[in-house]
């Protein structure tokens, strides 16, 4: 297969874990090319920008974008967070997050008693409107009585294409798909959700949907992670879900992550879940795994099927193995080390 491929290994341990998920694609896709790009904290504080003005123009050429992470703590983080990675999923309608949250064979989990059979998710997440449309300002903001306003924004066009890549992934599994929502306290944003994802559910005749309210479902992950197989969930719901669903995989290093256009009018953008990790950053400690993982992703919604599932069974095989795995997985592995595990296992 023949790509271009934007890497952007960003702050902290973006510039470690992405170097090993390239190294890992590049041995199973040799038509893949990869161009990194220097964006993030570093070229902020020498130019005042996370990204060069014309950033999204410039990833516009390229057919997929792998990111690592984007933050660190000298710069503010809604300043990091709005100058590059927000912009980016609403300019390429980067409508779906998608997140699998599987325990692996071999990880050990934080529910006792549940293993992978058990723990096989997978997150659909609202990644453009909802409570990040970004609509809101501050008012009388230099007097004591300035108060601040954000208006969560739900459109039937951006729930709908949400929910239909939520049913067609549920068709594909097991046939269930759970909606999550606040319907009881909100009048009117999860009203709306309810009457769109139970519009576009009426030609999925052969899913069922089950609407769970956000801190049920929070309860129902730990107590009952079997009965959860597909989710589709609003902007910040999922995206409080899926750090759970990453606990529950026993590390936030080991969850991976697309910003998928469907369409692909766009560049779909791939990232692992976890962020900089200044405690842990410059030192190989951080766990590569998540972002090789959103690699294959990246592979997948490429067309090299074939190719994400050698990486998937690969990423398998060294945590079933358990001998080559950093600290937050109870290893002494550095980085690069399960790098070089996940290539050995491929091979
Ligand atoms: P974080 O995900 O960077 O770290 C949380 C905890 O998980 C830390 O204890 C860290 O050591 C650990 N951890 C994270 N990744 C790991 C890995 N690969 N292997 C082993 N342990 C790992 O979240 P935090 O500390 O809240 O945020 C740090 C910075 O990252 C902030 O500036 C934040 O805005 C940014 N961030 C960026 C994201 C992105 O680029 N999509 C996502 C989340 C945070
Ligand atoms: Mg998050």
């Amino acid at each position: 297969m023949s790509a271009r491929i934007a890497v952007i290994p960003g702050d902290g341990v973006g510039q470690e874990v992405v170097p090993e998920g390239v190294r890992v694609l590049s041995a199973v896709d040799r038509g893949l090319e990869f161009v990194e790009l220097d964006w993030g904290s570093a070229l902020w504080e020498r130019t005042g920008a996370m990204m060069p003005a014309d950033g999204v123009a410039q990833l516009r050429g390229y057919d997929a974008v792998y990111l690592g992470s984007i933050g660190w703590p000298t710069v503010p983080d809604h300043v990091s967070l709005w100058g590059g990675l927000m912009p980016l999923r609403k300019s390429f309608e980067l409508y779906v997050n998608l997140r699998p949250v599987r325990l692996l064979p071999g990880i050990k989990g934080p529910l006792a008693d549940r293993g992978p059979a058990e723990i096989d998710m997978l997150f659909i997440r609202e990644n453009t409107e909802g409570e990040y449309s970004g609509t809101g300002g501050f008012v009388h903001s230099d007097h004591d009585y300035g108060l601040a306003v954000e208006v969560p924004v739900f459109t039937r066009n951006g729930i709908a294409r949400c929910a239909r890549y939520a049913f067609e992934q549920a068709r594909q599994r097991s046939g269930r798909l759970i909606s999550v929502t606040k319907s009881n306290a909100s009048l009117y944003n999860y009203v709306l959700w309810d009457q769109v994802v139970a519009a576009v559910g009426a030609d999925f005749p052969d899913v069922t949907v089950e609407r769970v309210l956000v801190d049920a479902m929070a309860a129902r992950m730990v107590l009952r992670p079997d009965t959860v197989d597909v989710v589709v969930a609003s902007n910040l719901f999922g995206d409080i879900l899926t750090d759970l669903g990453a606990a529950l995989q026993g590390s936030l290093g080991l969850g991976a992550s697309g910003n998928i256009n469907p369409e692909r009018r766009w560049p779909s953008v791939f990232e692992p879940v976890h962020g900089s990790a200044p405690d842990i950053a410059g030192r190989g400690l951080a766990n590569p795994l998540g972002a090789i993982w959103s690699g294959a992703m990246m592979l997948r919604h490429l067309g090299d099927g074939a190719g994400a599932d050698r990486v998937e069974r690969a990423i398998e095989t060294v945590c079933l193995e358990g001998r080559h795995l950093t600290a937050d997985l109870g290893g002494r592995a550095s980085t690069r080390e399960v790098g070089d595990a996940v290539l050995a296992a491929l091979a």
